[in-house]
């Protein structure tokens, strides 16, 4: 199992957001995690990223307990995030943008492999490489996002609502791409509102309503549950 969350708690200050949520993922998986606005989606990434900390319960990550250890060294250990709302360095280039995110490697031959991958699978960055990043439409910003936390080389990456904000056609796009991000051998945990389009192209989801997992199963499962049907889907 690449990452086993159990039990676990968390929130901000007194007020408990998560309750005893578990889920697992394994090595190879798209998982998402689907739920309304406010339902605890963020909130759950940044526990596991560790800039929140637990309450209670643990977190593995590769077998090896991640709960309570510095965001830094999560993310040295193989986790990359793509956060809401993205932070990229607007005022650097493109290219430089996705140089930094590869720095941890200390690897420059790998560093210069995910770069001409990620200028593959995204074309329109490589066009603009030159550009800086704040010129960039929330498309472009976003496929940069990804870029950027792809060049860590990571084992598991975690996605915070790639579609939001997104035109119809370019978050097509993006979640067109994450098969291809898998099949290089980055485990992807997604969370989104968008039900139908994150279910339907995972192997696996949650449902999370108010800080809790309700319901678990295949992508296909659960778009085909009446509950989840009339909840979220208004069918
Ligand atoms: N920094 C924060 N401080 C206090 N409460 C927060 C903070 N961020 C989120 N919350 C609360 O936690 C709950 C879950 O929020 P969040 O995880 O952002 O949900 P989602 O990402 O599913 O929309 C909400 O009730 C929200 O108001
Ligand atoms: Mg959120």
């Amino acid at each position: 199992m690449l990452l086993e969350v159990k039990g676990v708690n968390s929130g901000y200050g007194d007020v408990q957001v998560l309750n005893n949520v578990s889920i697992e993922v394994q090595q190879g998986e798209i998982v998402s995690i689907v739920g309304a606005n406010g339902a605890g989606k963020t909130t759950l990434i940044r526990t596991i990223m560790g800039t929140l900390p637990t309450k209670a319960g643990e977190i593995l990550f590769d077998g090896k307990r991640i709960d309570g250890a510095e965001p830094h060294l999560i993310a040295r250990a193989g986790m990359a995030q793509v956060m809401e709302g993205r932070r990229l360095f607007g005022h650097m280039e493109v290219e430089d943008n996705l140089l930094v995110g590869g720095d941890i490697l200390h690897d420059k031959q790998r560093q210069r492999e995910n770069l001409e991958w990620i200028y593959s699978m995204f074309p329109r960055l490589k066009e603009r490489r030159s550009q800086l990043a704040r010129s960039f439409s929330g498309g472009e910003q976003q496929m940069l996002a990804i870029g950027r936390a792809l060049m860590t080389s990571p084992k598991l990456l975690l996605l915070d609502e790639p579609s939001i904000g997104l035109a119809p056609i370019m978050v097509k796009d993006i979640f067109g791409k994450l098969p291809l991000i898998r099949d290089r051998g980055v485990t992807i945990l997604l969370v989104e509102q968008d039900v139908h389009r994150s279910l339907s192209m995972s192997g696996r989801g949650y449902v999370l309503e108010h800080g809790e997992i309700v319901m678990s199963g295949t992508g296909q499962e659960l778009l085909g549950d009446e509950r989840l049907r009339e909840a979220y889907l208004g069918i």
